[in-house]
């Protein structure tokens, strides 16, 4: 039997977790696009998990960009860290922190995406206030969640899904302006945003 959904993904293997990042392979193309992404780029992927995202910005800004791949959990990023050697693939700097604290250090990023993050984080408004610290003026991120009108055929179960107003609200309050909004499938919204001058 399934066990019940836990925000820590407690309930779930990280080979679960890869296993669901696949099934919703389909919106990450969009994603890219709304980041701009390309060859050289330097990206901040947020709550990166065990890395399937990871691995699909890092072949979009190929062996000279850079992908950080920050998340609190360090056996998910050893998830990744296998999949890396196993594919050879070293743009992509996995760093085990909580996103609502690190520090930019020598991070430098371009943009940033919050996929499917903030309805796990405890302060999800703390972590979009602080990547809007780690980017530049005028860069680009895009958060994507589950939609609480969903059928919740797949996903967070619909108490733990967060209403756009509220991710809206919280953007907006960090400092972020929406560039565009979509509903990219009945299950899942994706956001938009610049990061003011
Ligand atoms: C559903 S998983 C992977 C989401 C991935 N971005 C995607 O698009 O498939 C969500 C991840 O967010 C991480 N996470 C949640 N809150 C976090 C925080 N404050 N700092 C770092 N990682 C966080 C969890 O550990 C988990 O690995």
């Amino acid at each position: 039997m399934q066990k019940p959904f836990q925000k820590d993904l407690s309930h779930s293997t990280w080979e679960e977790v890869y296993a669901r990042q696949v099934q919703r392979a389909d919106l990450v193309p969009a994603w890219i696009e709304a980041l701009g992404l390309k060859a050289g780029d330097r990206v901040l992927d947020v709550g990166s998990g065990p890395g399937y995202v990871s691995l699909a910005l890092a072949d979009r800004v190929g062996p000279d960009g850079l992908v950080y791949a920050v998340d609190r959990s360090r056996e998910a990023l050893a998830h990744l860290e296998r999949l890396q050697k196993e594919r050879n693939i070293s743009q992509i700097q996995r760093i085990a922190a909580d996103v609502g604290t690190l520090n930019s250090g020598d991070l430098h990023a371009d943009s940033a995406l919050v996929a499917m993050v903030l309805h796990h984080a405890d302060d999800p408004a703390g972590v979009l206030g602080n990547v809007h610290r780690l980017l530049a003026p005028c860069a680009r991120a895009v958060v994507a969640e589950f939609h609480p009108q969903g059928p919740c055929e797949q996903g967070a179960p619909r108490e733990f899904r967060l209403a756009p107003e509220q991710v809206r609200a919280w953007y907006e309050a960090a400092g972020f302006a929406v560039l565009e909004y979509r509903r990219q499938s009945p299950e899942h919204y994706m956001f938009v945003v610049e990061r003011a001058a």
